[in-house]
């Protein structure tokens, strides 16, 4: 549906990009003329995902970073930009979550989660910024949240505060580097069947049905939809598009609003 050079000459880097909604990102822009790094902890699921990308063709590089290190961050940060010569596109993927009641979360299962998905998220956001602002298309960053960050997620306070403190980063973000050409957006996931997250948090809970019809669509959605949504985030059609939250989820939030 997109013109196949649509990303051409651009430098995305994914964390989490080894698998997930993360890894079909980044086939996509790949397929759409991106080169892409993948960034996440795990060295053998990052070199199978990089051959998948290059058996494509596909011009990929893996770098093994754990969002909850700055160091880490910033040096596959700057591996990409050796390398590739440029960072024009950061997508903060990377997450961890698990369900938990509150009462029964301990503080290091909180800070945990807290720091993947929040604090990673600011790592990546700060140690790309110095090269974002140089791109010559405009720097693009794109956050993956959900929307019961905004709701409140019973059985998983940090993630819900963690996508919440993402969306009003991201907000910040979006005014302050606004002047140096660098557009911040988050998109909103409902439920994704063919994700390990949805396996463990909904499929072995046996919640698969409630959360199905919890959506307006009555059905779970792709990771290519959520694909799609980061493509045209990142590309020229949405270069007047920023502080934007993009909820791709079936309906899922007004059914919700609405029950
Ligand atoms: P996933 O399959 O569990 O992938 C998460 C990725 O993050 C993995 O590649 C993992 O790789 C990486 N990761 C985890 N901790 C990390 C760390 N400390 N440092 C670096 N990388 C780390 O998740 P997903 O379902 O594709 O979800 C992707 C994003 O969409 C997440 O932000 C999630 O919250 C959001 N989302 C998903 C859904 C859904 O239905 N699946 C719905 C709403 C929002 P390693 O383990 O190798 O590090
Ligand atoms: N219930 C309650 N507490 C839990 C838990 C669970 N299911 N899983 C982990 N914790 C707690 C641990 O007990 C520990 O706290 P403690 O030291 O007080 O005991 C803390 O969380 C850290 O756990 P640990 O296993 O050491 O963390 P880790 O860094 O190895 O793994 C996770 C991080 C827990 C988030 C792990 O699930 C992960 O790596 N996930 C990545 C993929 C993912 O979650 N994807 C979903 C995306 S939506």
């Amino acid at each position: 549906m997109f013109a196949p050079d649509i990303l051409q000459g651009r430098v995305a880097m994914i964390t989490g990009g080894a698998g997930g909604i993360g890894l079909d990102i980044a086939k996509t822009y790949g397929r759409l003329g991106a080169r892409v790094v993948l960034a996440s902890r795990n060295q053998d699921r990052l070199d199978h995902a990089a051959a998948q990308l290059s058996e494509e063709g596909i011009d990929v590089l893996a770098v093994r970073a754990d969002v909850r290190n700055y160091d880490e961050v910033k040096a596959a940060v700057e591996s990409a930009v050796t390398h590739f010569g440029a960072l024009d596109i950061l997508v903060n993927n990377a997450a961890g979550n698990f369900y938990c009641p509150t009462a029964e979360l301990s503080p290091n299962g909180w800070r945990t989660v807290i720091d993947i998905d929040l604090n990673g998220t600011f790592y990546g956001c700060h140690a790309a910024y110095k090269h974002l602002k140089q791109s010559p298309f405009g720097g693009c960053i794109i956050s993956i949240v959900t929307m019961l960050g905004l709701s409140g997620w019973p059985g998983a306070a940090h993630a819900g505060a963690a996508k919440a403190g993402i969306l009003s980063l991201s907000r910040t973000l979006a005014v302050e580097w606004g002047a140096d050409n660098i557009r911040v957006n988050t998109i909103s996931p409902g439920p994704i069947g063919d994700t390990e997250g949805v396996r463990r948090l909904y499929q072995e809970t046996g919640r698969e049905e409630l959360e199905r019809k919890k959506t307006a669509l009555g059905r779970f959605g792709r990771k290519t939809d959520i694909a799609n949504a980061a493509t045209y985030l990142a590309s020229d059609m949405a270069a007047y598009i920023t502080g934007e939250n993009m909820i791709v989820d079936g309906g899922r939030w007004l059914k919700y609003v609405a029950a």
